[in-house]
């Protein structure tokens, strides 16, 4: 491989054990589905790489929106002033957002998405002189990795190390099918104490807790259950917005809105880094006063970068005037199709579709994120031109939108024979 060796590298790369990590393909191109490595192989990205892609890499209007935006305005400071593309950005989200999310607070990533949402819900109960500190989150969350999104994410070794670090929430149950009523039971009596801010979760999957599917039943019951306890329902749809779920947001399918609503990922089309945390009239209201303590005091340096909100923008309008739904119905038809060959196959269980997403357990001794399989699996994935990074012993798939029938038949050939030379 023509990259530089991790050895040599001074790169320190994101859940990654360097010590049993081989060579690190040096990628010097993507398109559409594909990624070009310096020595000439080519990987099928089939989990969307780190699911932010969601049209295909290099998509021309995408590509031609930060090229343009990049000649008139880089990037300026966002505290006291604004400029066009972030409020077209801002407009566009409210109008395809579930109603009454009304404002819109930029920032970088999923887990500053998640933190700002955290901060508003706090903001919100203090500025009304109301004590409601405590945070609800579904257990096998995964909601970041900064402190805050650590803490409402579920424990384990993602975050052992980091403990000390972490404020404690309430864990409510996640609605396993057939056995919803416990996660019903378990948020009414968390509710009934009357210290809660607000629940957090990630609507109709848990992604990188282990693609976990609930109903949509489930969420509009835990949105009614807030509701009622006046809790402030926080939607982390970082994973799930974009089309992922087989709707532009994961909400939509559980006909609920949320009090406040994170996006980031797809929002640029995984073009740049950008993300926005949405929320309602309420909760801006909250801190909308002439006494500067009640300001919401968050920031980044690069909050609405020009050129990342173009790219949203041009998102937006590929939303907006493409039949994207279209795509992503005939994907996940087409993921329907493949998955559905290994029902009843002892190799894998809980065999799961949600939209454009599916996700498979390999039968094997040891379960978990730490299960031995996972980087064997990656390696033999590799090795065949496949990106697919199990999360332990679930595979998972997540392509971009843009993925041809064949192409996708190449990862479904890829999971077969790879579980079969390794299990
Ligand atoms: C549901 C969810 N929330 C938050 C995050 C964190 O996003 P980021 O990695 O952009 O900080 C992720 C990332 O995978 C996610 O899936």
């Amino acid at each position: 491989m023509n990259g530089p060796h991790p050895a040599r590298s001074p790169v320190w790369h994101p859940f990654t054990q360097h010590a049993v990590m081989g060579n690190v393909p040096h990628i010097v191109g993507a398109e559409g589905a594909w990624l070009d490595a310096s020595d000439g192989r080519r990987y099928l990205d089939a989990i969307s790489s780190w699911w932010v892609t969601t049209h295909g890499h290099g998509n021309a209007r995408i590509k031609a929106a930060i090229c343009d935006q990049a000649g008139i305005l880089d990037q300026v400071i966002f505290a006291g002033l604004t400029h066009e593309a972030a409020e077209t950005v801002a407009r566009g989200l409210v109008r395809l957002a579930p109603a009454g999310m009304e404002h819109v607070f930029f920032s970088d990533s999923g887990s500053t998405a998640v933190e700002v949402g955290l901060k508003m819900a706090l903001g919100f109960w203090r500025n009304r002189g109301e004590i409601r500190t405590r945070i609800l989150a579904l257990e096998h969350a995964y909601h970041g990795d900064t402190a805050a999104t650590m803490s409402v994410g579920a424990r384990g070794v993602f975050n052992a190390a980091y403990e000390p670090l972490l404020f404690e929430v309430g864990r409510i149950p996640y609605p396993v099918a057939g056995q919803e009523q416990a996660t019903y039971d378990a948020l009414e009596v968390a509710c009934r104490r009357g210290d809660v801010a607000a629940l957090i979760v990630e609507p109709l999957i848990l992604g990188a807790g282990g693609m976990f599917i609930y109903a949509a039943e489930a969420l509009a019951e835990m949105a009614r259950i807030c509701r009622c306890h006046r809790v402030l329902l926080i939607a982390d749809e970082v994973m799930t917005a974009w089309g992922r779920t087989g709707t532009l947001f994961a909400c939509e399918q559980a006909e609920i809105a949320p009090d406040i609503m994170c996006v980031a990922k797809g929002l640029t089309g995984g073009a740049l880094p950008l993300a926005a945390t949405l929320a309602t009239a309420e909760i801006f209201d909250a801190h909308y006063s002439t006494d500067r303590s009640r300001t919401f005091f968050h920031s980044s340096s690069y909050t609405a970068n020009p050129i990342a909100c173009a790219a949203a923008r041009a998102n937006i309008e590929i939303w907006e005037t493409e039949p994207v739904r279209e795509r992503i119905a005939a994907l996940s038809v087409l993921q329907h199709r493949h998955s559905r060959r290994f029902d009843g196959d002892d190799r894998f269980a809980n065999v799961r579709q949600l939209g454009t997403i599916t996700a498979l357990d390999v039968s094997a001794s040891d379960a978990g994120y730490l299960a031995g399989i996972g980087p064997r699996l990656y390696e033999e994935f590799m090795r065949r031109g496949v990106l697919l990074r199990p999360l332990g012993n679930t595979i998972y798939v997540m392509p971009p939108y843009c993925i041809c029938a064949d192409d996708l038949q190449t990862i479904y050939v890829a999971i077969d024979d790879v579980v079969n030379a390794l299990v």
